[in-house]
């Protein structure tokens, strides 16, 4: 699949890690034996990741009528499935958030994206949709890496590609010889979060050439052009690409895709506000 990672960290550096606590949640997530206490030792110790955990839960995006106050509840609340992919978009915030206007901008897109991808996995029914909110989320995680490594290479090809419409792939692929999606797919790799997602980065602006998981692939496909179609990214794209492959294997219709945006956009934009 794609480029090899040693051709990216010749050129770009090593891959950032996932912090360490993170990734030993994301572990112990990942094991049926684990019980509630174990994740809450871990969790109370960093109060930061007590208090963003908390203010999450506790906000409108959850809508919950009774507030939750500590973080056994909120594990019981959430099960280990949410507290995954909530752990997952935090540390995606910290990390895609932390530099200038481009990387709030960066963070928005992804945002929508992986809400969209939600919206969408929830309407279609199609495997798990907290998983479809992280991968959305981290669609273009390739960018912000690209970003923090080279931004002198790389943000000329961000200005470029917004400002003259030009594809961004191809321009990626002629000044570095790969593209955000190589990245993306290599970091999900080294972040251990598996081969679904792994998939569906690597394809997300090709999804008929996904073999496998093309329903996912799909899904966070329209997902981002929709985020763009409302504006929520660098640019503003009044045209959604109605790519055919998208089409027939999520069983939907430009019209369905319409209303099915008409009815999300608003709530969309709301639940961004929680997680700037
Ligand atoms: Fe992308
Ligand atoms: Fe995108």
């Amino acid at each position: 699949m794609g480029v090899k990672i040693e051709d990216i960290v010749r050129k770009i550096g090593s891959l950032p890690p996932l912090p360490t606590i993170a990734m030993k949640l994301i572990s112990l997530l990942n094991n049926p034996d684990t019980k509630v206490s174990d994740l809450t030792e871990i969790i109370s110790k960093d109060q930061a990741l007590t208090a963003d955990i908390l203010k999450i839960v506790n906000s409108p995006f959850y809508g919950l009528r009774k507030e939750i106050v500590s973080i056994s509840q909120a594990i019981n609340y959430l099960g280990f499935m949410n507290l995954k992919s909530l752990l997952l978009a935090l540390n995606t915030k910290k990390f895609i958030q932390s530099g200038d206007l481009k990387d709030v901008i960066l963070w928005k897109h992804s945002l929508s994206t992986g809400l969209f991808a939600k919206y969408i996995g929830e309407k279609i029914k199609v495997y798990n949709p907290e998983e479809l909110f992280v991968t959305g989320l981290l669609h273009d995680i390739g960018k912000t890496v690209l970003r923090r490594k080279v931004a002198h290479v790389y943000d000329p090809i961000i200005d470029e590609a917004y400002s003259a419409g030009r594809n961004f792939e191809g321009l990626e692929k002629a000044v570095l010889g790969f593209t955000h999606s190589d990245v993306g797919m290599l970091l999900v790799q080294e972040w251990n979060l598996g081969e679904r997602m792994k998939t569906v980065i690597f394809y997300h602006h090709h999804p008929e050439l996904a073999t496998e998981y093309n329903q996912e692939t799909a899904v966070v496909y329209l997902a981002d052009q929709l985020s763009n179609f409302n504006g929520f990214g660098f640019y503003r794209d009044f045209n959604i690409s109605y790519n055919d492959a998208m089409m027939s294997v999520l069983g939907l219709n430009e019209e369905m895709i319409g209303s099915f945006n008409e009815e999300y956009k608003d709530k969309i934009e709301e639940e961004i506000g929680v997680f700037l």
